[in-house]
């Protein structure tokens, strides 16, 4: 089958004249029609349960942008919930769940097997995107990769250095090593569900990534993201998977082909030049544009795409931001940043 999608053509490799186009956190809070179809859902995880709204907000910034892909509506800390933890949001501060810190707890959880019946609303709004999606939209799915589900689980929280789940990983490791098991377990079963119900392609978001460093990183982000990558292109060998181990600095270099990734996801922290030369020469790489741009706008956000474009346009590339637009963006930003990437 010949691939047509953009963004498939860049996952395989092609470089093209423009690159494809999305955004992390593209249907959000920035959008005036998001907060309205969330105002109707009632809260955040109503609405990521309900597969009739999760699929309408996913198709809001396709309408509006003509993005090339776009990303199912859910979250990531919705396998923990699936496992068992007990998951709410609190408005303005973020995610809380019940702590995964004994082993009692861990005892506790649910086998990877019996995820479905929690998810099975998030495969739903899947198969309604892949009927609805216009056929020249990539559809992606998704799933947090083990240590940054794990550093929720085990915090109760989100946490600015991750510093419980390295307390928990020096003074219980079989424990942290049992946990880490599971949840790559669980997202196995998980992604691929997903891509039976429909999903084109698979990102693996590591956003605590950075936090793990020399053989920790080896340990807890890199083998996953392989055993995950392995165990899905044996089931699944023609759906793309992106990588995400955000902040990883230097440890980018070589990561897509240590894990069999088609393609790394840059944060913003690290130079495009710099990248082109040592992440893009093993395929396709995505990101690289700071997210203040979408809420500062003007001139600096529009010499910063074209910098970007062209550090990568001898490679293949999927033009994003580094890291989710936040809630303070400028819808029009946005626009302006499509419009600079597909006309120079
Ligand atoms: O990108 C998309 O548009 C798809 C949907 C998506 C969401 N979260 C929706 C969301 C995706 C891919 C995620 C991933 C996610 N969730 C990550 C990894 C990526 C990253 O940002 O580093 C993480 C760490 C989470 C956990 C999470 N979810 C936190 C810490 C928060 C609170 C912070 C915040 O932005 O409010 C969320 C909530 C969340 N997830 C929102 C959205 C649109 C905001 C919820 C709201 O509407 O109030």
């Amino acid at each position: 089958m010949t691939v047509t999608k953009k963004l498939l053509r860049s996952l395989a490799g092609e470089v093209l004249p423009t690159p494809p186009i999305w955004m992390m956190r593209q249907a959000g809070r920035y959008l005036p029609e998001y907060r309205a179809t969330r105002a109707q859902a009632g809260d955040f995880l109503s609405l990521c349960y309900n597969p009739d709204l999760a699929a309408e907000v996913t198709l809001q910034p396709i309408r509006r942008y003509g993005f090339d892909a776009a990303i199912l509506f859910a979250d990531i800390l919705l396998v923990p919930q699936a496992l068992g933890a007990d998951l709410w949001f609190v408005t303005g501060e973020g995610p809380r769940l019940s702590t995964v810190t004994a082993q009692a707890e861990f005892d506790a959880l649910k086998g990877k097997d019996d995820i479905h019946e929690v998810l099975s609303p998030v495969y739903e709004t899947v198969r309604i995107l892949s009927r609805e999606l216009p056929s020249e939209t990539t559809l992606i799915g998704f799933a947090g990769a083990p240590w940054t589900v794990a550093t929720y689980m085990i915090a109760g929280r989100g946490t600015p250095d991750q510093g419980p789940a390295h307390a928990l990983m020096a003074e219980n490791q079989p424990l942290f090593d049992a946990l880490m098991e599971r949840l790559t377990d669980a997202t196995i079963e998980y992604l691929s569900a997903q891509v039976e119900a429909g999903a084109e392609v698979l990102k693996l978001f590591d956003s605590w990534a950075g936090s793990l460093k020399g053989e920790a990183f080896d340990r807890y982000a890199l083998e996953p993201a392989k055993k995950i990558i392995a165990e899905l292109k044996a089931r699944h060998p023609d759906t793309p998977i992106i990588a995400f181990p955000r902040e990883a600095g230097e440890r980018y270099i070589g990561f897509a082909r240590a894990t069999g990734a088609d393609c790394v996801a840059l944060d913003n922290s690290v130079s495009a030049d710099w990248a082109a030369e040592h992440v893009q020469v093993d395929g396709c790489v995505q990101g690289n544009l700071a997210p203040t741009h979408m809420v500062t706008g003007g001139q600096a956000l529009v010499d910063e795409t074209r910098r970007i474009v062209k550090a990568f346009s001898k490679g293949p590339h999927i033009f994003n931001l580094g890291h989710g637009i936040t809630p303070d963006a400028d819808p029009e930003n946005v626009a302006l940043m499509i419009e600079t990437v597909r006309n120079g």
